[in-house]
């Protein structure tokens, strides 16, 4: 028994309980629950406004919750940074915000988690050199006309998708978050991203990702947890709901929502 329940505790990665965020008099979130094991990816759904972005900021350090406990690896964390929730192993990619855009690619790489020689300095030689390999083998980037000092203003959408996934391979991230990222990005680039979120499975990594189009979060998670105005709705594994009945599902709540605001 007591291996069992040891066995439990190992497969757990992050652990959300009772987190409650306003801002100001509004309740955006309110006594969430969320659970992420190792090796799975959970699509959070929900209406626009649901605070399905919220949620992932208060995992990724940008936003405090109000109340509620974190766990990460079963330690009890309070996340207060981005660079903070970095060096523990969380790493978030979205399309808009994830890089710096005024900053070349090899400061943007190392953000937060710059090499420094023993007294603090930072080693740009090396971080220069870190980011071309990141860029040639972890992202694959072949074109000459992207170099490790290029601005992240002049890439395309999924070339920044793929800065921030190179990133998050090369510091081996545990937890990939994911809002939106194939938002704007053609089929090739949104194959691409599915197929990262699929394969961070094999690696045993875990990921959050949250995306309106539903047949892409069919196809790329484990487990679907929906929000509504702030709060878990409803939470299914694959194998107990099927793609039409999850597109249904959100139609109904979002019809339930408009006669909510109609009345
Ligand atoms: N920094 C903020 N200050 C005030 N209100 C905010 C802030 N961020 C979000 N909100 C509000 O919280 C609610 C939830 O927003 P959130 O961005 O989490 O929704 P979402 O589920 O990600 O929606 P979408 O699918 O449209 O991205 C919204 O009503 C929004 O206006
Ligand atoms: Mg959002």
């Amino acid at each position: 028994m007591a291996g069992l329940y040891f066995f439990y505790m190992a497969e757990e990665l992050l652990r959300l309980e009772n987190i409650y965020k306003n801002f100001g008099n509004v309740k955006v979130l309110k006594d969430v629950n969320l659970n992420i094991k190792k090796g799975e990816v959970v699509a959070l759904i929900g209406d626009n406004g649901a605070g399905k972005s919220t949620l992932i900021k208060v995992i990724t350090g940008v936003h405090r919750p109000n109340s509620g406990k974190v766990f990460f690896k079963n330690e009890e964390v309070n996340i207060k940074s981005v660079s903070q929730s970095r060096k523990m192993g969380i790493e978030a990619v979205y399309q808009e915000r994830a890089l710096c855009d005024q900053q070349e690619l090899y400061r943007n790489i190392f953000a937060g988690r710059e090499i420094t020689n023993s007294l603090g300095f930072l080693k740009i030689k090396q971080q220069r050199k870190e980011a071309e390999k990141i860029l040639r083998d972890y992202i694959g980037f072949t074109s000459k006309a992207i170099t490790v000092d290029s601005t992240v203003m002049g890439l395309s959408g999924g070339e920044k998708q793929g800065v921030a996934f190179g990133r998050s391979l090369y510091f081996n991230s545990d937890l990939i978050v994911l809002d939106e990222p194939t938002m704007g990005l053609s089929i090739q680039e949104t194959e691409k991203v599915l197929n990262f979120v699929r394969g961070l499975k094999n690696e045993n990594k875990s990921a959050i990702f949250i995306d309106h189009n539903i047949i892409h979060v069919y196809g790329a998670a484990d487990r679907f947890v929906i929000l509504d105005r702030g709060e878990v709705v409803g939470e299914f594994m694959k194998d107990e709901i099927t793609r039409e009945e999850l597109v249904q599902k959100m139609i109904e709540l979002h019809e339930s929502g408009k006669i909510e605001v109609e009345a």
